[in-house]
């Protein structure tokens, strides 16, 4: 029997060596992180970039993150300042994008930056990519691994659902084990958050001893991704509800709500956590069972609380 999957590898030394062969020949491939899936591509080159946005439908005016290896390699293609080696030596590795000015004489792809004299990076911390990065001279641009707006990927499995085969590699790492993608940072302008996630804005002030303010709704495009319809299931969501009808998915926390044939718990201890690790996967899940809708109950805003909050309402959108 032919194995449909057979794009779908797990790590080894042979496997990297392959993709350090394929990245360098500006393939795509698909990569884990702590945060989600990511489909990467050479940040240098002009080539790999556009193919990057071709697979995933992007429209170019929203910029890859580029993910480095560490600040040394970083410092060639961007301005750095203290705010920024302050959270660095806090958080990096980690899942937290800084926004940062590109220095003049850099190497970037000005199609990965969709032209913008400011650049986000980032430094993940996941033991593969770690090594793919450590073993090539160039930067990674990796937005996550699924088609425009939809909901990202946590596992080699949604890659694969969104792409089949028209991606050469995917390396399975298991689930990620965040699952929600990294907190955004603009050091270039006022310090604030573009795009919360696992790092919020009370830790960055801890260290910063700074105001930190979370951006709200705003007219100019500050992080083009996390405009409008995003991170969307494709099925209308109904946030904040106590219960729902049986015939719609009901996506719950705690252990207050009844286990139904309708229900999907994110988690049953109510850690916020683990709720951010499961609610992509709900979200597929109940996309391929094929609920019309699915209802939320109230998610607490605290922590990663944040971050959820925010993706269930742009998915609602
Ligand atoms: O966790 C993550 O960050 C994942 C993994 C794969 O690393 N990546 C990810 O990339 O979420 P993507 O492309 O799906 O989201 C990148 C976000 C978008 O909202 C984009 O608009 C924003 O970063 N961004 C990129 N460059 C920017 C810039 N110069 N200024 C403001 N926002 C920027
Ligand atoms: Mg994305």
């Amino acid at each position: 029997m032919k194995n449909i999957y057979s794009n779908i590898l797990s790590f080894n030394k042979h496997c990297l060596l392959k993709i350090v062969k394929l990245l360098r020949k500006d393939t795509l491939v698909a990569l884990p992180t702590e945060t989600v899936y990511g489909l990467a591509g050479n940040a240098y080159s002009n080539s790999a970039v556009k193919k990057i946005y071709k697979l995933k439908k992007r429209p170019k005016i929203n910029p890859l993150i580029i993910h480095y290896y560490s600040i040394n390699d970083a410092k060639k293609d961007v301005k750095i300042n203290q705010n920024f080696l302050k959270l660095y030596k806090n958080f990096s590795p980690g899942p937290l994008t800084y926004i940062l000015k590109k220095k003049k004489k850099n190497k970037l792809s000005d199609l990965a930056t969709s032209n913008l004299e400011t650049v986000a990076i980032r430094f993940p911390n996941n033991s593969i990519i770690r090594s793919i990065l450590k073993s090539i001279n160039f930067p990674l641009a990796i937005p996550s691994a699924n088609k425009s707006s939809h909901t990202s990927p946590v596992s080699a499995l949604d890659v694969y659902d969104d792409f089949k085969k028209k991606i050469k590699i995917i390396i399975n790492g298991g689930k990620c084990k965040i699952g929600l993608e990294s907190t955004v940072v603009d050091l270039a302008g006022k310090l604030r958050i573009l795009r919360p996630g696992l790092i919020t804005a009370k830790e960055i002030e801890k260290v910063l001893r700074k105001k930190v303010t979370l951006n709200k709704k705003s007219k100019k495009i500050l992080s083009p991704g996390s405009l409008k319809k995003h991170y969307s299931p494709g099925i209308p969501l109904k946030l904040n509800v106590r219960k729902a009808p049986k015939k719609y998915a009901f996506i719950t926390l705690g252990k207050k709500y009844p286990v139904t044939k309708n229900s999907f718990n994110l988690s049953l201890n109510s850690d916020l956590n683990e709720a951010a690790k499961n609610l992509y996967s709900t979200l597929r899940k109940i996309k391929k069972l094929k609920y019309k809708k699915i209802y939320v109950v109230k998610i607490p805003k605290s922590k990663i609380g944040l971050a959820i909050n925010d993706r269930l309402k742009r998915a609602a959108n």
